[in-house]
């Protein structure tokens, strides 16, 4: 792996107090990591917790809103988040995008609010069954990343992209090593059209049923930076394979 693989949890809408001691062994375990910059994503409720129970870890949000503040019931801005701590932030996700028909433009806004408020960002994207079986899956991808990249005049170093099939979130499916690398090989050329040289800082993540037994051979594929982990990021006893892989490949 070229770059210091990033791995990082997205717990989804999981996590009482009663789960912080996840988090702390997590960020125990991972003290001695040098090779890898690990995060967890944790619900908004448990950031403040989350960061004072394991100072110096990685605590991230899984959103923000495309506003910088204002009468929007119930959401949390990028201020907000960095407020309780957090360090970074997932945009984009399919979950956002599909269930609550956020638009590229809303995830543009919010990366450029997170990347403005100083939080690492990592910004989803990803196709679905339906864009995959017509073949179009990397122009669909391609095109989707283009809408939702903020402008950047110096190289936009708190960026990753995370690829994530909305096929393969929790379903145990996976693409094959080429369509990985063929996609994120898309991704790049996007990102190099767009920033230039301030790409090469930007890591590609992929994300989508990443798990202890499969996180080698998704590292070992050319252009993988690193993951982004649902389910298995939840329990660090799944969690941690998934670190010692990215270890392990960062070693090779
Ligand atoms: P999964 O989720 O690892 O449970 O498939 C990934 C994600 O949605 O970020």
């Amino acid at each position: 792996m070229a770059k210091r693989p990033f791995v990082a949890g997205n717990w989804k809408m999981h996590g009482t107090r009663a789960e912080l001691g996840n988090i702390t062994h997590v960020s125990i375990e991972t003290e001695t990591i040098d090779e890898v910059l690990v995060a967890l994503c944790v619900p908004a409720t448990l950031i403040t917790r989350a960061v004072a129970a394991s100072p110096g870890f990685l605590i991230g949000a899984q959103d923000i809103h495309h506003e910088p503040k204002g009468a929007f019931t119930g959401s949390v801005s990028a201020q907000m988040v960095k407020d309780a701590g957090a360090k970074l932030t997932i945009v984009g996700h399919s979950e956002r995008r599909e269930l609550l028909g956020e638009t590229n433009a809303q995830v543009r806004a919010k990366a450029e609010l997170a990347i403005d408020a100083g939080l690492k960002t990592i910004l989803c994207v990803g196709e679905s069954l339906a864009v995959r079986e017509t073949g179009q899956a990397l122009n669909f991808v391609g095109d989707q990343l283009d809408a939702s990249l903020p402008d950047m005049v110096t190289a936009p170093i708190h960026l990753s992209i995370a690829y994530e099939p909305i096929w393969a979130i929790g379903t145990g499916k996976v693409p094959s090593a080429g369509d990985i690398e063929a996609m994120h090989a898309r991704i790049r050329e996007v990102l190099e059209r767009r920033y230039g040289e301030g790409a090469a800082s930007i890591r590609i993540l992929y994300g989508g049923s990443v798990k202890g037994s499969n996180a080698a051979d998704i590292f070992a594929i050319d252009g993988v930076d690193g993951a982004l982990v649902g389910g298995a990021s939840l329990a660090p006893d799944d969690f941690m394979p998934i670190v010692h892989a990215a270890a392990a490949a960062a070693k090779d």
